[in-house]
């Protein structure tokens, strides 16, 4: 197994699941690496960056969104819910929603045992009264919940739109985890990025800064770090393209002139103008999304959007599954 360095001056063994992506995914055509390779701990900061950004509108219109609904929301919770948030992150908009709804308890799960022991740690600091029970796990592989939240209503909570890094056949295998994970009855917050113009949306991933450009390119910074690569970065620029026919925003990396490298002792050679496929954002109409909600078992309830439409809140619930007709 490879052995190299990594920031903290420890010595560390290579994600053996990143390697073979990054193999697999330079050798495939298209060129395509998994979008969740991005966050290592340059990444995440440049991430944290992006939701700040004039051009990235997705944070501030849901978080202005939950803070607007936060009334209603506290009204269509059960009181006395157990809320279950799937992929804990930076939880900035995590605290509106506690104190919408002033739940038994919380429960963050998160598959990155630090980050989740962190936003955990805050939390509970922040609400003292506040039960919180973390859980690290891949939320696409449920097992029970803790035992102390085993006879609350769950109100399940994943919003940043992050749903639309994945396409439609993954979105629908983890809704449907997420209906295993909280049970039949539970209800769903889940934050939706909208269909809007390109005007709006190629901007908002390829700022003018430059640090989505950075967040992109850094994911070939990670792999000549972590799996020996040779790759000659400022040969490759960031791209952001919409793909109508998928309703999404793709990212990529393209070459700017032919380029040999290597990666973990594998040769790889690109031609100017190739692209590595790096992220989908996909957008969703009301309809689209309601949609693919009913296809991982949620039926929707009720959703707000910005004054611009161009962001969806939906809240929806695990109602048992009836055979047709
Ligand atoms: C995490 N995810 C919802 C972001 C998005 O908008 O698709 C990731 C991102 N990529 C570029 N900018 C932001």
């Amino acid at each position: 197994m490879l052995k190299q360095e990594i920031e903290d001056g420890q010595t560390s063994l290579a994600d053996p699941f990143f390697r073979a992506d990054v193999l697999d995914g330079l050798a495939r055509r298209p060129r395509a690496i998994p979008a969740r390779w991005f966050y290592d701990r340059r990444g995440s900061e440049l991430f944290e960056a992006i939701t700040a950004l004039p051009e990235y509108y997705p944070t501030r219109t849901e978080t202005a969104l939950l803070m607007q609904v936060g009334p209603q929301l506290g009204a269509l919770a059960a009181p006395n819910a157990a809320v279950v948030e799937f992929g804990s992150g930076s939880s900035t908009k995590t605290p509106i929603l506690l104190r919408a709804i002033n739940p038994a308890a919380y429960v963050p799960i998160d598959i990155s045992g630090d980050f989740l022991r962190e936003s955990a740690r805050g939390l509970a600091e922040a609400f003292p009264g506040l039960p919180v029970h973390p859980v690290e796990a891949d939320f696409l592989r449920p097992m029970p919940l803790p035992e102390m939240v085993a006879d609350l209503p769950k109100l399940g909570f994943f919003p940043g739109s992050t749903i639309g890094n994945m396409t439609a056949y993954h979105a629908v295998d983890l809704l449907r985890a997420m209906r295993q994970w909280l049970g039949e009855g539970a209800r769903l917050l889940i934050g939706m990025d909208r269909v809007k113009s390109t005007d709006i949306l190629i901007p908002a991933y390829d700022d003018a800064q430059g640090v989505t450009a950075a967040f992109n390119l850094n994911l070939l910074e990670r792999i000549n770090r972590e799996l020996a690569g040779t790759i000659p970065i400022d040969a490759f620029r960031h791209r952001a393209i919409w793909n109508a026919n998928a309703t999404r925003v793709e990212m990529h990396l393209e070459a700017q002139r032919d380029v040999a490298f290597s990666v973990d002792g594998r040769d790889f050679s690109m031609a100017a103008g190739e692209t590595i496929h790096t992220e989908n954002s996909h957008k969703y109409g009301p309809n689209g999304g309601r949609m693919l909600l009913r296809a991982g078992g949620w039926t929707p309830i009720s959703e707000w959007t910005d004054p611009q439409g161009w962001f969806g809140l939906m809240l929806c619930e695990a109602q048992p599954i009836r055979m047709a007709p």
